[in-house]
């Protein structure tokens, strides 16, 4: 028997979320939702594996659910919620801690990245931050989950917990008449790609991020149409006319950069771009990327800004997820509960 097809994915609460969030991420999550049944949760709990000021994280909380509304993710079609209002996230991520192995996660690589050379000094939290994730997808039982390259291995994780958790306890899982593959799906990657990576406006060859000194080197979704355009107007390029084929982008990453991001706001090929630019100088090209940005973001923007206006509206609107979240997730924890041999 199948599972039941769904899908979960998760941004992090953090201030400044920006143009590579919203074309990497967010206008896949849309389109997915268009066709399947969707959750999208605020993951403020793995936030804190890092310390956040409390005040700035309950911002970021609802800038983070103002976004993905004003993106065009629908409340009512997509369930849409902060994973600390559903208690099942961590009771099941403690399970997961006694199924994980020390061994599984010592091979992360976010973790030695994020903990650096102090590791003895970073939280238990960030180390058992993949078991976390892995509840959050698998208290749904969720099949699918779009995620950028960056979380592959942490899936490939989650595919290792519900596998183990399947092999672990078999006969329990049979002797309830779950799944007969098991009671948890092996949860499906859906990776998007390097060509929706959104690069630095100052520097071709470095991601856009949310923590770069200089705001110029991203649009975040919160500017108007005059900071959209000055940044774009202000991006780095190159001397060059722009190339005719997309081979011609090879070697020169603020072209690139550029192209794709057209590309990606207008819904089409890198080379269809090219077939229109070919031959422009970037002063023609930036112009109409100008316009282009301006017309698709800046409402965006504005929607942003109506909304974090009323928090109280966007506090409404999480609570009811958490509540169709929780609808979902608490049978769910309750198989697991009578599964591993708990009383409830
Ligand atoms: N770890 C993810 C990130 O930093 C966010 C996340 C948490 C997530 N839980 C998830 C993504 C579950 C997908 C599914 O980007």
């Amino acid at each position: 028997m199948a599972f039941q097809e769904r899908v979960f994915s998760g941004m992090q609460p953090t201030g400044n979320l920006h143009l590579g969030n919203y074309l990497g991420a967010m206008i896949r999550w849309i389109e997915l939702q268009k066709s399947m049944d969707c959750i999208y949760c605020v993951v403020d709990m793995h936030a804190i594996t890092v310390f956040q000021d409390p005040a700035d994280l309950t911002r970021a909380i609802r800038e983070v659910t103002a976004a993905y509304i004003a993106c065009g993710l629908d409340p009512a079609r997509s369930v849409i919620f902060n994973q600390s209002q559903v208690a099942e996230h961590a009771e099941l991520a403690w399970v997961f801690n006694c199924v994980a192995r020390l061994g599984w996660l010592n091979r992360m690589t976010q973790f030695k990245e994020k903990a650096g050379k102090d590791r003895e000094n970073a939280s238990v939290g960030l180390y058992a931050y993949p078991n976390l994730m892995a509840a959050d997808i698998l208290v749904y039982r969720a099949t699918h989950v779009p995620v950028g390259e960056d979380q592959k291995q942490h899936l490939e994780l989650a595919r290792d917990i519900a596998q183990k958790f399947n092999g672990d306890f078999r006969q329990a899982i049979a002797a309830r008449g779950h799944n007969s593959d098991g009671f948890f799906p092996l949860p499906e990657p859906l990776i998007q790609g390097p060509a929706t990576r959104v690069m630095s406006l100052r520097d071709g060859t470095k991601k856009m991020s949310k923590s770069d000194p200089s705001d110029y080197s991203r649009i975040n979704l919160t500017d108007d149409a005059d900071a959209i355009a000055q940044k774009v107007r202000k991006a780095k390029t190159d001397a060059d006319a722009l190339p005719s084929e997309e081979a011609g982008l090879k070697g020169r990453p603020e072209a690139e950069n550029l192209v794709g991001i057209f590309a990606a706001l207008d819904g089409r090929t890198k080379q269809a771009v090219l077939d229109q630019f070919g031959g422009a100088q970037f002063s023609a090209f930036k112009a109409a990327l100008v316009d282009l940005a301006v017309a698709r973001l800046a409402p965006i923007g504005e929607e942003m800004r109506r909304l974090v206006a009323d928090p109280s509206s966007i506090d409404a609107i999480l609570r009811d997820g958490a509540d169709r979240a929780r609808a979902i997730a608490r049978p769910n924890m309750d198989a697991v509960k009578d599964i591993v041999g708990f009383i409830r």
